[in-house]
């Protein structure tokens, strides 16, 4: 099969249906979107729970590991009040939850696939499942080529929304990138992020299912990296959680560029290492009988209290009174500053998004075009910027998508000739 339109994206992801939508909004056009995935929206459907932490009370370039001043500049053209708005367009308004997130009022990712779908077929952009794209060529009639496993598709523009690597049975397995490179980019080193990590044997095996507010710092060759504060749960492999998964693109990037990597863990955060010995003797002056066991399950979880006395040697049932003053020092190091025994991070398989991409300085955030490729933009996941947990990767989604695809539709409108003797 050979066809032709205006505008093919590849990828029908967040950031692909939003380009499509926003294009055929923008100008009557033909938009295509193409993707390799025999149902579409899986990553969507599954986001959240379930229910897809759409975006953020409150959007901010802090919120993403990328270069600041272009994120600023794509989230102040599309920002999470723009995409609450467009949402109750869609007829899937959202609701603020205590932590921040914004979620559809219905708790259901479905609504908000359906309704991107609904409304792209609304607007005639042209969805096609199974369409795995194997190469972008330029043609010669100056337009783009786009090769997949049914024939080729020509298109004026293109758009890349090829995602990550993050979760590959969804079809996001890292190929737009070789595509991009053969086009002229650079794609920088990629690592799982917003992962789970795993933890040597032993230490977490009691306490799975335990979640609790703890801070992590994280220190590559003894300087600090990152610092956070937020839930942690613990699992039977190791540790997840918002503050784990937060931390853990610091600490893949450097233990996969060979660095001595420690993430350290303050059970009590909010106390630091000399509040908590001060705390621990007021308790033992006050009641110098009471056990170890007890006092620390009075601000901690019991089977958690149990782990670290273990962990710093200590007898549970020893009175407090009975400490020597290393002891005691050891035991406040462990409750402020235990070294978390990681062995890797969970993987590709588990990671909810990707570090590294596309430099963002390789586009033009006004419309998300190449500054490599004349008539190629790209959007979303692929490109080298990735936030935080709490609906801040589907925002980049929707902004970078708004950004592209009004960006694409106006060249082809600018450009009607070029875009006339692609439909012809
Ligand atoms: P995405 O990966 O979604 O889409 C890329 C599309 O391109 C896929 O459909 C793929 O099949 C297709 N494709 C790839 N290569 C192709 C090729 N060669 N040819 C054709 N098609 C190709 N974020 C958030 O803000 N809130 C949340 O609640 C969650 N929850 C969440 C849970 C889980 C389990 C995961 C894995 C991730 C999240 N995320 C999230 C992250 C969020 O899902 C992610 O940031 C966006 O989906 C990225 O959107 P993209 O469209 O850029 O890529």
């Amino acid at each position: 099969m050979d066809d032709h339109c205006d505008i093919a994206v590849i990828g029908a992801g967040a950031a692909g249906l939003a380009t499509g939508i926003f294009a055929a909004e923008t100008v009557p056009t033909r938009v295509v979107v193409l993707d390799g995935a025999a149902t579409i929206g899986a990553k969507i459907l599954i986001s959240g729970g379930g229910r897809c932490n759409v975006t953020h009370n409150v959007v901010r370039p802090d919120d993403f590991n990328g270069a600041r001043p272009v994120v600023r500049n794509i989230l102040a053209a599309f920002d999470e009040h723009a995409t609450q708005r467009w949402f109750a367009s869609l007829g899937v308004p959202l609701k603020r939850e205590d932590t921040g997130k914004l979620f559809p009022v219905s708790d259901s990712a479905r609504t908000v696939l359906e309704a991107l779908l609904r409304r792209g077929a609304a607007l005639g952009v042209g969805i096609r499942e199974q369409h795995r794209v194997t190469d972008v060529v330029h043609t010669d009639c100056g337009t783009f080529g786009i090769v997949h496993q049914h024939g080729l598709l020509r298109a004026a523009r293109v758009i890349m929304a090829t995602g990550g690597c993050s979760l590959p049975r969804t079809g996001s397995d890292g190929g737009g990138w070789e595509i991009v490179r053969r086009l002229g980019h650079t794609v920088t080193p990629t690592f799982p992020a917003l992962v789970p990590l795993v933890l040597q044997d032993g230490f977490h095996a009691a306490l799975s299912g335990l979640s609790q507010p703890v801070e992590l710092a994280t220190f590559a060759d003894g300087a600090l990296i990152d610092r956070r504060t937020g839930s942690l749960l613990w699992t039977h492999f190791g540790i997840s959680g918002p503050v784990v998964m937060d931390a853990s693109r610091h600490w893949g990037i450097a233990h996969a560029g060979g660095q001595r990597v420690e993430m350290r863990c303050n059970f009590l955060p909010g106390h630091g290492f000399e509040q908590v010995e001060r705390l621990l003797m007021d308790a033992t002056t006050a009641r110098p009988r009471v056990s170890l066991q007890r006092l620390l399950a009075e601000r901690l979880p019991d089977r958690l209290a149990t782990a670290l006395l273990a962990a710093a040697r200590l007898d549970p049932s020893a009175r407090a009174a009975q400490l020597s003053r290393p002891q005691r020092r050891a035991l406040v190091h462990t409750l402020t500053a235990f070294v978390l025994p990681i062995v890797r991070a969970r993987g590709w398989d588990f990671a909810e998004v990707t570090a590294g991409g596309v430099p963002l300085a390789e586009i033009d955030y006004r419309t998300m075009a190449s500054r490599r490729v004349e008539g190629l933009h790209l959007v979303g996941e692929m490109l080298d910027c990735d936030g935080r947990i709490g609906g801040f990767n589907f925002q980049w989604a929707w902004s970078t998508g708004y950004l592209a695809g009004r960006g694409a539709a106006l060249a082809v409108r600018a450009a009607p000739a070029l875009s006339r003797r692609v439909i012809a």
